[in-house]
């Protein structure tokens, strides 16, 4: 008998599809995100997990589903796994990296020009029919070309921003890593390694493109928004709770930092109710690797992995590949 999958969310039907050749699938098509109960039920007979961020898998689903042996993350984080956990319990967590990098460089760099440009605030004031005559200084914002860009997490997608920004604008591309780049690296994105409170105190655009972790969480929080320029601008398209959206509301409304564009935020799909009535901060709801091209590539990943794994033994993008020795 084939082994038993459960697709926690909805997905291509293609990759239905593809997964139906060598799987029992459990699916989701209604969309319904699970409650904790709802999941270890569905998940309890598995051998093996699609899932996306929304579902949660830690010590207490592990010890409830004894014989899964795979998780396949759609995504490139991987903050709603517990590795630790999975890797001694012999559970194989996967992800998607490489496929969504250019994607979400190409949108962190779109949501750093609507936020430097105010788009957002400007497509309100139009549509809320306030455009009455040109005027001198009507959302005058800041310049991206030839200005300060700052990179917090350097991974693949940070070195995508870097690239665009050095080479299409001819900004000044300074960054932080809890590592230093090769300097192969550093040379194709042009990019100069600094500490932290310089990344702060020099970028006119801040990026934020590292992995949450305990160490990450509000790894901006009201001391850090201090010390950035008040002209400066922040954008994050990494995870929610790598920045404090109290804080950063707070400062957004007191002008200490000049405006924000936000992917992701802490408990979303839920949003701070202050960033919601900030009028300088552009807000989209976590599409930064959104375009169909890549998530078809994401989902495809995810269901070579599931394939890969329990079918021939090898695994496409292990994250705790000592589960396989
Ligand atoms: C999306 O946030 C991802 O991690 O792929
Ligand atoms: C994610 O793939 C990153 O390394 O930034």
């Amino acid at each position: 008998t084939q082994p038993r999958i459960l697709v926690a969310r909805a997905v291509f039907p293609e990759t239905l599809q593809k997964l139906e050749q060598h799987f029992e699938l459990e699916t989701n098509q209604a969309d319904t995100v699970f409650t904790r109960q709802e999941l270890l039920a569905r998940l309890k007979d598995k051998a093996g997990a699609f899932t996306t961020g929304s579902e949660r898998i830690d010590a207490e689903v592990l010890a409830a589903c004894p014989q899964l042996k795979i998780c396949a993350n759609m995504a490139v984080g991987f903050n709603n796994f517990d590795v630790p956990a999975m890797t001694a319990r012999k559970v194989l967590a996967t992800n998607t990296p490489d496929v969504l990098t250019e994607t979400t460089a190409d949108f962190g760099f779109a949501l750093l020009m609507a936020t430097a440009r105010r788009m957002a605030e400007s497509e309100h004031y139009l549509r809320a029919g306030r455009w009455t005559q040109w005027s001198y200084d009507m959302f005058a914002g800041a310049d991206v070309h030839g200005s300060t860009l700052g990179i917090l997490g350097m991974g693949r997608i940070g070195q995508g921003i870097a690239r665009r920004g050095a080479h299409g604008f001819g900004m000044n591309v300074i960054y932080h890593n809890r590592s230093r780049l090769a300097s192969e690296l550093e040379a194709a994105c042009k990019a100069r390694y600094v500490g932290k409170e310089e990344l702060l105190k020099t970028a006119d655009h801040l990026v934020l493109v590292l992995p949450y972790s305990a160490e990450s969480h509000h790894a901006i929080g009201a001391a850090e928004l201090a010390q950035m320029k008040p002209t400066a601008t922040l954008v994050n398209v990494a995870r929610g709770g790598i920045v404090d959206d109290a804080a950063l509301a707070q400062a957004l409304r007191e002008k200490r930092i000049a405006a924000a564009g936000l992917d992701v935020y802490e408990g979303e799909p839920k949003v701070h109710p202050d960033l919601l009535t900030v009028p300088n901060v552009v807000l989209t709801p976590h599409i930064a690797s959104a375009t169909v091209p890549t998530r078809r590539a994401m989902a495809d990943l995810a269901a070579d992995n599931l394939i890969g794994f329990l079918v021939h033994g090898k695994p496409v993008t292990p994250l705790n590949a000592e589960v396989l020795a």
